[in-house]
């Protein structure tokens, strides 16, 4: 009693609980329960994109795999404290952050325990808000925090579409690409209606493209048809760089910057960037 009395009357206490919640930049879900698509890709290459141009960014990586923290270079001994730790109210979201090697750019790593988060989750109280409610009581604020979603519709990836304002998708140039696109839409639909009405769908990101291949472009013809402006004009190629480049534990823009994986990731920052602008300034005319 007379513990919690002290800490009550504690100024840091007492001041932290007397700040407004810190508004974030945009916060992005990269999505699509397709596996192999490039969705972590796609989080560790425009974070770095964004990052170089001096956007402060932090990557969550919620896959139990773990490869947006391999690729970015973070030791599996480092990894305890990661998301898991926060998705269980075990500590603060700014405890697990740690600096990664690009400038600009923060982490938050995943250690294989998230895989059990999935089961955890189930009977604890606002199990879908989770990551929501660590991101509102963040202290300081980023450009862009982006989430790397596993490849599976479950209550992580919930937890980042509660959490986020956009979805991006990476969508693979092949046949069976737009099978499931369909569901995920609707699923973004069904999270904005029932738990987070700010979630859109923000772009989606043609990747592993190969212009010689007709199926590439027929796939590529069938989504800006059916998707048009919501497709993002720049395409990423397939490209041996960006396969290499993780195994470095580096992104592929600080392994070979010039490669043409590299180029079209700078390429889709910088549309982002635009799209953004033009978002906020529609916003603004229509306040
Ligand atoms: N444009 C590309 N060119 C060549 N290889 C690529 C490209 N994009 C991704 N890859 C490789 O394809 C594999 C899958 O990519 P990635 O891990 O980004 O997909 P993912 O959607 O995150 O997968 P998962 O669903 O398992 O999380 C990786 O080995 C990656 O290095
Ligand atoms: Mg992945």
């Amino acid at each position: 009693m007379l513990e919690s009395n002290a800490l009550l009357e504690s100024p840091t206490v007492a001041a932290k609980a007397a700040l407004p919640p810190v508004r974030q930049g945009s916060i992005i879900a990269i999505a699509n329960q397709k596996g192999g698509v490039g969705k972590t890709t796609t989080a560790i290459n425009l974070a770095t994109a964004l990052a170089a141009v001096k956007k402060k960014i932090l990557l969550i990586d919620m896959d139990p795999q773990g490869n947006a923290s391999t690729g970015l270079g973070v030791a599996h001994r480092t990894r305890q404290n990661g998301v898991y730790t926060v998705l269980m109210g075990e500590c603060g979201m700014d405890e697990v952050i740690s600096p990664s090697q690009v400038p600009y750019l923060d982490i938050v790593p995943a250690s294989m325990s998230l895989s059990g988060a999935e089961l955890e989750l189930v009977s604890e109280k606002r199990r879908e808000f989770r990551l929501r409610d660590a991101l509102q009581k963040l202290p300081f604020a980023y450009d862009y925090i982006m989430i790397d979603c596993p490849p599976a519709l479950g209550l992580l990836t919930l937890n980042a579409m509660v959490a986020a304002n956009n979805v991006l998708v990476p969508l693979q140039c092949e046949f069976y690409a737009l099978e499931g696109l369909s569901y995920l839409v609707k699923t973004i639909d069904r999270v904005q209606q029932i738990f987070n009405p700010t979630l859109h769908l923000q772009g989606i990101v043609l990747t592993m493209s190969d212009a010689r291949n007709n199926l590439s472009r027929q796939v590529e013809e069938d989504v800006r048809d059916h998707f048009k402006e919501l497709v993002y004009q720049s395409v990423i190629p397939r490209n041996v760089k960006i396969s290499e480049a993780p195994s470095h534990g580096k992104p592929v823009i600080l392994y070979d910057t010039k490669c043409a994986g590299s180029k079209a990731y700078i390429g889709l920052a910088k549309e982002l960037l635009k799209r953004e602008i033009k978002a906020k300034r529609l916003a603004r005319g229509a306040a």
